[in-house]
């Protein structure tokens, strides 16, 4: 019943409370508070994502929240202990603890990241709870909501430490996805509060591919779409750090494509262009991205670059273009 979700949201405040403490107030905190100031985060970036740590011991949570009255059960349902045998132990252990917030601000999940640099997973979240439904909570969504708004701009970033960066270099519109793939509820979730969506991924080959699935997902919501590339092995998170605010924000303004630029550009990255054959194969798939999904001004502009580019003609291209059109409406 609603009074058993009501008891699962306090023990994640408490929790999360807790782990906070842990983190900057102890000794068992101190090697997680260092490793969170070396990737370059504030103590009121600590502060405003009341990010914590979960200790190495495994009844830290289980015995602070039991003492409080939370049955074993509705620690394990909420996702906060796991049940081993007989015994009800914590979930998360020697992690730093990110809080996961619903759109009204209660503490729903978490998400624990290791310190050390070879232990698996790199990420431990939640699992699905009456309270946490991944498809449809974002990360940071509740207080990027408003500069969303007011932007009429979110910005889709892949992880907890890119918003965290994006956050604290100032950029307030970014959101994330957690350990799941955008989902149309997610779309649906961000088009009421904005007309752009600026997807802005890793850049590697994983972060390519989501980015081209999210586009997929956000554009049929109707959400204006533009996609964001990072260079080869950069993601956000780093860029922040190495460049500083100002940078990332112009990088955000400047180097964000239209879906079509994006996935021409993605077949371009894919094509063999050394061979006559397959400059015609990516030639005909950029005509077939264009066919889809290009307004009149971008085809053309496209088409021009194309024509330039491979030395045919704008006539023929365009021809080509119209015969493909025909064949997918
Ligand atoms: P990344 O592998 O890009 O991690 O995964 P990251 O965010 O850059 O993390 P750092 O900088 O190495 O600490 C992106 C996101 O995918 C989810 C997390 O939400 C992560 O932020 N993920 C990744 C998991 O849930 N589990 C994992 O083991 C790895
Ligand atoms: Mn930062
Ligand atoms: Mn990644
Ligand atoms: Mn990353
Ligand atoms: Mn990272």
């Amino acid at each position: 019943g609603s009074s058993r979700i009501q008891r699962m949201k306090e023990a994640h405040e408490l929790a999360s409370k807790l782990f906070n403490y842990i983190l900057m107030n102890t000794d068992a905190g101190v090697q997680a508070l260092s490793y969170v100031k070396r990737r370059g985060f504030s103590g009121q970036t600590i502060v405003d994502f009341r990010l914590g740590y979960a200790p190495d011991h495994p009844t830290t949570l289980v015995s602070f929240l039991s003492r409080r009255g939370f049955e074993p059960t509705l620690l394990v349902e909420a996702g906060l202990a796991v049940q081993i045998g007989d015994k009800v132990v914590d979930r998360f252990r020697d992690r730093v603890i990110i809080p996961i917030f619903d759109a009204q601000g209660a503490v729903i999940a978490f998400g624990g990241r290791v310190l050390q640099p070879d232990k698996k997973p790199k990420y431990l979240n939640s699992p699905e709870t009456p309270l946490f439904k991944k498809g449809q909570v974002l990360f940071q969504y509740h207080r990027a909501r408003r500069e969303i708004r007011k932007s009429q701009t979110a910005v889709l970033l892949e992880g907890y430490m890119d918003v965290m960066s994006a956050w604290q270099a100032g950029l307030h519109n970014c959101v994330a996805s957690l350990g799941t793939s955008f989902s149309e509820e997610h779309a649906l979730l961000l088009k009421r509060s904005a007309e752009r969506l600026v997807i802005a991924y890793d850049g590697d080959d994983a972060g390519r591919k989501a980015a081209r699935r999210a586009l997929e997902v956000a554009e049929p919501v109707g959400l204006d779409v533009r996609v964001l590339l990072f260079p080869a092995g950069v993601d956000p998170d780093e860029f922040v750090q190495a460049h500083g605010a100002e940078a990332f924000v112009r990088y955000v303004e400047a180097g964000a494509r239209s879906p079509v630029e994006f996935l021409i550009e993605e077949a371009r990255a894919r094509a063999n262009l050394s061979t006559s054959v397959g400059r015609t194969d990516f030639i005909r798939e950029a005509l077939h991205i264009l066919a889809s999904r290009g307004t009149p001004i971008e085809q053309e502009a496209a088409v021009k670059r194309l024509a330039n580019e491979f030395e045919v003609s704008v006539s023929t291209l365009m021809e080509e273009l119209a015969l493909i059109s025909k064949q997918v409406s």
